[in-house]
C-alpha cells in the first residue's frame, strides 16, 4: 500500500494483485504524469497473461478495468468491469498452458495457449463487456463448485461465464478466483423491494413471464442432476428494461446422485425446503423448486412468505400456512430428528382457505400453482415441468401477448418457448401442452 496512485477509495474496495503493481513500478520515471492520469476513485485497471476464455479454453493476455462494485455475498465480491485482449507483449500467446495459479485444474476441461484466438478479429484497443466479476477465495474448506458448474450449463436462464482467472491479493497474499460473467443490471431483491416501496407488486405479467423463466432454468439444471441449493431473490437476476431473467450464484450448487447423502445446512432459512429444515441428507433437486415457490409468493406478498425468526422456527413459519407436517414426513426425511414436530394445528380453516387469505390479493391459478410447490412431501411437490405447464403460464402463450418495461410505454414482445431438443426432451409428456408458435 505504498504505492502513491492508487486512492484510499480503491485500497478499501479492491484487493490489489502483484501484476498491477509490476506495472506501477514499470511507469515509475513517469511517476507523476501517471498520477495525473490516474484513473477516478474505485476505477481498478490490470494486466494478466492468464485470462481463459470459457468458450474456446484458450487463456490470453488481458487488461481487466473494473470501474464499479456491485454485489456483496456471503463469500464473493462483484464488480462491473469491461476487459480487453492485450497483445502489447510479443511473447504473450507463447505462455505455458499450465497457469502458475492454476486455473482449470480440476475442472476437467484443458485449458490451452491462447494462439489469439477470439482476440485475431478484434481492435486491439476495443474493450468487451460490461460483465460483473465475481471474486471468491480460490481455496477454502468449503467446496466450490461454481467455476465446475458454470462451464457445463448453457441456457438463456442462467448467467453466463465468458472468462475466468485467478489472481493472487497482495493484501493477504490468497488467491482469489474470478468469474467474469455477462451483467445483468438487477436482480429480484431489488425488484421486490423497489415496488414494494411505492406500495406496488411486480406487475402480474412481469411475474408469470419472471417465474416462468425461473422453472425453465430448473428444468435444465435439474436435468444434469445439478441442483443450485440457494434459490432466493438476491440469486435471480433480471433485466426490468427486457423482462429477462437469470439465475446466478452457483456458489453452492452440486450434482446430486442417487442415495448419496448432501449437507443439509445449505440454502437461506426463508428459503429451505421442510425437508432439509429436518436435517434430511437424501434430499432431490425439489429442494430448488420449494424455493421457487417462496420466490413466487415473496412477489406478491411484497416480503419473504416464512420468516423464521430463528433456525428451529423456520418449521414453524410454514406449519402456519400448511398445518402440521405429516409423521411420515419426519419418518421419510430424518428418522434422528429430535426437533419440535408442531403437531398441534395454528389455525381452524382448512389449508385452501389458509393459502386464499394470505394471499387474498392474488388470482386463484397463482395461489392454485403454489399449492401445487408449497407441500411438505418432496415427491408429490411440482417439477419443474408440471410447473411450466401450469395454467397460470398460459396467458404468456398468446400470439398477442406483450409486455410493458417499468416506465416503457412500448410493449416488448418475449421469446420464452424457444426450447432447445434437449429441453423438449425433458418436457417429455408436457411437449404438446409448450409447443408455443412465437
Ligand atoms: N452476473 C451478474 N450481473 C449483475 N449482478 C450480479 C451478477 N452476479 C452477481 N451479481 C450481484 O452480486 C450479488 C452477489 O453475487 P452472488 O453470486 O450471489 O455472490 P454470493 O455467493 O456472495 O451471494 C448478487 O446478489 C447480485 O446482486
Ligand atoms: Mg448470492
Amino acid at each position: 500500500m505504498t504505492q502513491s496512485t492508487e486512492t484510499p477509495a480503491t485500497q478499501n474496495l479492491y484487493h490489489r494483485d502483484p501484476s498491477h503493481q509490476q506495472q506501477q513500478h514499470h511507469h515509475h520515471h513517469h511517476h507523476h504524469q501517471v498520477q495525473v492520469q490516474a484513473p477516478p476513485a474505485q476505477v481498478h485497471e490490470y494486466t494478466l497473461p492468464q485470462v481463459v476464455n470459457n468458450k474456446t479454453s484458450t487463456a490470453n493476455r488481458m487488461t481487466i478495468r473494473e470501474y464499479k462494485k456491485i454485489g456483496e455475498g456471503a463469500f464473493g465480491t462483484v464488480v462491473e468491469a469491461v476487459l480487453r485482449y492485450d497483445n502489447s507483449e510479443p511473447n504473450s500467446n507463447i505462455s505455458s498452458t499450465t497457469s502458475s495459479s492454476g486455473v482449470g485444474v480440476g475442472v476437467g476441461v484443458g485449458v490451452g495457449v491462447g494462439a489469439g484466438a477470439g482476440a485475431g478479429a478484434l481492435a486491439k484497443d476495443e474493450w468487451l463487456g460490461p460483465f460483473a466479476i465475481k471474486r471468491v477465495p480460490a481455496q477454502t474448506e468449503y467446496k466450490s463448485r461454481e467455476l465446475e458448474i458454470l462451464r457445463v450449463v448453457q441456457h438463456p436462464n442462467i448467467v453466463s461465464l465468458r472468462f475466468f482467472f485467478d489472481k493472487k491479493s497482495s493484501i493477504d497474499n490468497k488467491v482469489y478466483q474470478n468469474l467474469v460473467m455477462e451483467c445483468l443490471p438487477s436482480n429480484l431483491q431489488s425488484e421486490i423491494k423497489f415496488y414494494r416501496q411505492s406500495k406496488y407488486t411486480i406487475p402480474y405479467p412481469h411475474m408469470k413471464a419472471y417465474t416462468f423463466q425461473l422453472a425453465r432454468a430448473m428444468l435444465y439444471l435439474h436435468g444434469f442432476g445439478i441442483s443450485h441449493r440457494d434459490i432466493k431473490p438476491s440469486n435471480v437476476l433480471v433485466d426490468p428494461a427486457t423482462i429477462r431473467l437469470k439465475i446466478c450464484d452457483f456458489g453452492s450448487a452440486k450434482k446430486l446422485e442417487p442415495n448419496q447423502p448432501s449437507v443439509s445446512y445449505i440454502c437461506s432459512r426463508y428459503y429451505r425446503a421442510p425437508e432439509l429444515i429436518v436435517g434430511c441428507s437424501l434430499y432431490t433437486t425439489k429442494i430448488d423448486i420449494w424455493g421457487l415457490g417462496c420466490v413466487v409468493a415473496e412477489m406478491f406478498l411484497g416480503k419473504p412468505i416464512f420468516q423464521g425468526q430463528a433456525p428451529e422456527s423456520q418449521l414453524k413459519e410454514i406449519a402456519k400456512l400448511l398445518g402440521p407436517p405429516p409423521n411420515t414426513f419426519f419418518f421419510k426425511s430424518n428418522p434422528q430428528y429430535r426437533g419440535n414436530m408442531y403437531t398441534t394445528k395454528l389455525f381452524s380453516c382448512s389449508v385452501e382457505e389458509r393459502f386464499s387469505n394470505i394471499f387474498s390479493n392474488s388470482p386463484p391459478d397463482a395461489i392454485d400453482l403454489l399449492m401445487k410447490i408449497l407441500v411438505y412431501d418432496p415427491e408429490s411437490r411440482a417439477s419443474p415441468r408440471r410447473v411450466m405447464a401450469h395454467p397460470f403460464f398460459d396467458e404468456l402463450k398468446s400470439k398477442e401477448f406483450k409486455v410493458y418495461p417499468r416506465g416503457s410505454s412500448t410493449a416488448i414482445e418475449l421469446k420464452l418457448f424457444n426450447f432447445s431438443e434437449f429441453e423438449y426432451e425433458l418436457l417429455g409428456p408436457y411437449k404438446e401442452v409448450l409447443k408455443v408458435q412465437q
